[in-house]
């Protein structure tokens, strides 16, 4: 039955992918944005904390969990785990793992729809000191993204470890044993991911030069609510008292940053004046800041921001940095207000430097763009006109959709499914503030605009 019920999830999954591969976003560009949207759970804190269930020996009820495709992955990789999935509203979930009797996630066809499949190496080793997980997949930046620092985690806790046919070994038969772990690069999945086997090793762990983003706070803050004992997260140290036993427990999930991030940019890129909901304003600090030097005025609602754009935008210069610094995931929304900007404007990425292919689309919209290795120089102009452009990545693909919606003219955005990966509802959401976007199929399409030819 479990068997028949896995085939039957895989199969509607498999449609419901090749649906969406056969989808675009139509944009009618031009229009100014107005009225209120509400900010979805952390795609990339969610990610994390229902990998880190299955350290919790008993149920976790996770709320405000953002409906995305990526978490659809990781409950299905719970389930062909062995443990119990129950969706208990659109929001809520209940998971329990004390059925999981396995160490091996070798789900191949799940584990490379997200990077943070390797997240379950963390769990599993942390849990029952063996863990063997299909080799993880993601936005593709341009070249592999490594997991050097995982390994260096995993080994100096005194696992063995190994990657080899596609597959993550992990194993330490006598228990994982606190040590100090000092990262070469901040890095936000090793910092997690080491954080989930330490957090039931024997003595102290030492996280040193750690990631702080809001979502290694998050992921700390679900731990020790089921029973560990985490102190520093969202500092350069994390110390972690190993514990014995994770206990059941109820959680719920920051506001996403880079969603709320992704709503500031299409408004400043199109005008209006909208009120995003459901935010941490601390988490927005770096992208007010930047959006109030290009002009725009943004208002601290307390749990909300009011974001208004009426005048021009004024150019400026970025460079990308860890968290607390402007985010790598607001790049490419950020790089549309700087091609409509007046002047000239500088990028400098240093998390992801390969990160510009996107610009190469903004470029058929018109963009004057000059990449430099890990730098874009940006021209702003007048405005840019609309065009058939590709998605290539999950940030790069809501870009699209802005700069769609600020230019003139008509935008057909294929490749959504990179969209459709990590923001929930973003065509329902974007309509309600007055963009003209619909999703068609493909197929559909090609028919009409046969027809018109005919
Ligand atoms: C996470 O990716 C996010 N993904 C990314 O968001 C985000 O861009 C990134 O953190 C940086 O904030 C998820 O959380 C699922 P890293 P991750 O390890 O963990 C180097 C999105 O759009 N590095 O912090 O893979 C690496 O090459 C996605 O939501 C090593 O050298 O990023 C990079 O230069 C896209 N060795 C830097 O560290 C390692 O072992 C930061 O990477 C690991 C990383």
């Amino acid at each position: 039955m479990l068997a028949k019920s896995a085939g039957s999830i895989k199969n509607a999954e498999m449609l419901a992918y090749l649906e969406i591969c056969m989808e675009k976003y139509i944009i009618n560009g031009g229009k100014p944005l107005y009225g209120n949207v509400s900010v979805s759970g952390a795609k990339n804190a969610a990610l994390a904390i229902v990998s880190a269930a299955v350290l919790v020996d008993g149920t976790c009820v996770i709320e405000n969990i953002p409906k995305i495709r990526d978490v659809a992955v990781h409950l299905n990789i719970l389930r062909r785990l062995g443990a119990s999935v129950k969706l208990i509203n659109d929001k809520t979930v209940e998971i329990n793992c004390s059925g999981i009797r396995t160490t091996n996630a070798l789900f191949n066809d799940l584990t490379r729809k997200t990077r943070a499949s390797y997240y379950f190496v963390g769990s599993l080793l942390g849990r029952f000191g063996a863990a063997h997980v299909s080799l993880s997949g993601g936005c593709n930046f341009g070249g592999v993204r490594p997991i050097d620092q995982h390994i260096k985690g995993f080994e100096q806790l005194g696992a063995k470890v190994d990657v080899r046919s596609g597959i993550f070994h992990a194993e330490c038969p006598d228990g994982l044993i606190g040590s100090s772990v000092f990262f070469d690069i901040s890095s936000v999945g090793a910092t997690m991911n080491i954080m989930l086997a330490a957090v039931k090793a024997k003595g102290m762990t030492y996280l040193e030069n750690a990631a702080k983003e809001p979502h290694i706070v998050d992921l700390a803050n679900f731990l020790n609510t089921m029973g560990a004992d985490i102190k520093g997260a969202g500092t350069d140290i994390i110390k972690i008292r190993g514990v014995s036993k994770l206990r059941s427990g109820f959680y719920s999930i920051i506001p996403d940053q880079i969603e709320a991030g992704t709503y500031m940019a299409a408004v400043s890129a199109c005008g209006g004046e909208i009120i995003i909901n459901d935010v941490i304003t601390k988490h927005l600090d770096c992208i007010s800041a930047k959006l109030a030097e290009m002009g725009v005025e943004v208002e601290d609602l307390g749990d909300a921001v009011r974001v208004r754009r009426t005048g021009e935008l004024s150019r400026t210069n970025i460079t990308i940095l860890p968290y607390p610094g402007y985010p790598t995931d607001m790049n490419p929304q950020t790089a549309v207000l700087l091609c409509l900007a007046n002047g000239t404007s500088v990028m400098t990425e240093t998390v992801w430097p390969s990160r510009f292919k996107y610009m190469d689309e903004l470029k058929r919209m018109g963009a004057i763009v000059q990449v430099d290795g890990s730098s874009a120089v940006i021209e702003g102009v007048k405005a840019l006109s609309g065009a058939p452009v590709e998605a290539c990545d999950l940030r790069a693909g809501s870009a699209l959709v802005i700069a769609g919606m600020a230019a003139t003219g008509v935008t057909e955005i294929s490749g959504i499914e990179h969209i459709e990966r990590g923001y929930e509802n973003l065509i329902p959401k974007l309509r309600s503030l007055g963009a003209d976007i619909v999703t068609v199929n493909v197929a559909d399409n090609d028919e009409a605009s046969l027809g018109a030819s005919v």
